[in-house]
């Protein structure tokens, strides 16, 4: 296990420390990782959240979207990520169409903890899921909700777009913000949502707030670890930032994430949608 040099005892990130530090104004930082070299590097760079996201299906595997990723290869992902996670909280993508009744969603959910190790998983949308996250949090689930840009939703979408731009969704985004935390989702993620209205669900929900091109006043940031390294395949999305310029090794690019997360200088406006 991972020991503080000062204390000697480990701590293991939970989610009443990530509570504790949207209470405290602290800022979480959270980064994708895939494999167990990885792992093993951000856990001990200070990386309070990874997670396996689906994006594996784009950034590890090759596919176009993330809808051909299986339950077998979050499984496996998450369980060689888990390996070498020993401090930060593990979180576990449920894959498209694994959630979509509550005993489906309840049986994958539980492979993710027990085969693999996750402390918490995330599953993509609003209304439509409170039934689900209900039903996962009455189990003892820990569950992170995914709002604005689904891309399990890509073909509804028609594209990877901002979203809640206009009164309507900007509202009903709210709303499931927080109906979500009132069936028991322990963490949202906003993804390419305004910054004003991910301020405004920051600060009107108890349970932490997670950006991803949603400004810089949510309680976190997340990133996708290929996007922070500069090693994107094809044009890397614009609330990305290659935190490999300006450092010579893998280790201080993911230092400065970490560092820039907590000072607040990540994401800056150019990374931010209005
Ligand atoms: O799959 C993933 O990596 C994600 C991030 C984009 C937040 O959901």
């Amino acid at each position: 296990m991972y020991k503080n040099p000062e204390s000697g005892t480990v701590s293991r990130t939970t989610v009443n420390t990530l509570m504790k530090k949207k209470q405290a104004g602290e800022k979480i930082v959270c980064l994708t990782a895939y494999d167990a070299s990885f792992s093993y590097l951000l856990d001990h760079s200070g990386v309070d959240v990874i997670l396996v996201g689906d994006s594996l299906g784009m950034v590890i595997q090759g596919h176009e979207t993330t809808l051909p990723v299986t339950m077998d290869d979050m499984v496996y992902h998450t369980r060689i990520v888990a390996s070498q996670c020993q401090r930060a909280l593990l979180i576990a993508d449920m894959p498209f169409m694994s959630y979509s009744n509550i005993n489906q969603a309840l049986s994958n959910a539980a492979r993710l903890m027990k085969e693999s190790g996750a402390h918490m998983i995330k599953l993509e949308g609003g209304e439509t899921q409170l039934e689900v996250v209900r039903h996962l949090a009455r189990s003892g689930i820990p569950v992170c909700a995914h709002l604005g840009l689904q891309p399990q939703s890509v073909h509804k979408l028609g594209g990877y777009r901002v979203q809640g731009r206009d009164k309507k969704d900007a509202k009903s985004m709210l709303l499931s913000a927080r109906a979500l935390q009132d069936v028991g989702a322990d963490m949202l993620l906003l993804e390419c949502v305004p910054s004003s209205l991910a301020t405004d669900i920051t600060h009107s929900v108890e349970v932490p707030v997670i950006g991803i091109g949603a400004g810089s006043e949510c309680d976190g940031q997340i990133l996708v670890l290929q996007d922070v390294l500069g090693i994107t395949p094809g044009t890397p999305p614009r609330f990305s930032k290659n935190f490999m310029l300006g450092n010579d090794s893998i280790q201080k690019g993911i230092e400065s994430y970490v560092q820039a997360v907590r000072d607040g200088s990540f994401p800056s406006e150019e990374q931010s949608f209005s």
